[in-house]
């Protein structure tokens, strides 16, 4: 597997068509440090938060010794202000009601640095209405419905459907 597997087209062309420079990014919803490992071999410094235990675990073990990965909500996340040049959320900003994703999109803002770059992803709610659902009864995302395709189980994606009205 390459580091590039499982990265989104768009944010590899982000990087190559953008100048960064000083490499600091932070992942919201790092989920088991697929970015991020990524990133790193980009020489990018990268901050993760995500609220899953085990992801976390995960995403520590192979990130580097500059990277700070924490558990953390990211709608009560203390952002701190000014500091990163790329920030990235990719499938996890939506997991939340109405005002907790403004929150979260008013502080990626402050933690940017002027000229700053985000890249953000969301699941598209009209291909949602042919997949099937499930949501899990327990841990971080209970009662949260996640779809997937029965035909293609890689696209599997997760949206709370019932906070956006
Ligand atoms: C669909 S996964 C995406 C993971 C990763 N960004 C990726 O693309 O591989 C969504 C991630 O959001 C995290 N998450 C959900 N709600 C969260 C919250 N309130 N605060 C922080 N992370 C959250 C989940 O634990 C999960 O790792």
């Amino acid at each position: 597997m390459t580091l590039n597997e499982g990265v989104d087209k768009r944010f590899i062309e982000l990087l190559v068509h953008h100048s960064f420079p000083f490499k600091k990014a932070l992942d919201i919803g790092c989920g088991t440090g697929n970015y991020l490992a990524f990133l790193e071999s980009k020489s990018f410094v990268v901050n993760g938060i995500d609220s899953n235990p085990t992801n976390i675990e995960m995403t520590q073990k192979i990130a580097t010794k500059s990277s700070n990965i924490v558990q953390a909500d990211m709608y009560e996340f203390e952002y701190p202000q000014n500091v990163y040049n790329l920030i990235l959320s990719v499938s996890t900003l939506h997991h939340g009601i109405k005002k907790q994703v403004k929150f979260a999109i008013r502080k990626v803002y402050e933690s940017l640095v002027p000229d700053g770059k985000i890249f953000i992803t969301l699941p598209n709610l009209d291909a949602s209405k042919t997949l099937e659902t499930y949501s899990s009864k327990t841990g971080p995302e209970a009662g949260i419905p996640h779809s997937f395709s029965p035909n293609k189980k890689s696209e599997i994606c997760s949206h709370n459907v019932k906070t956006f009205p």
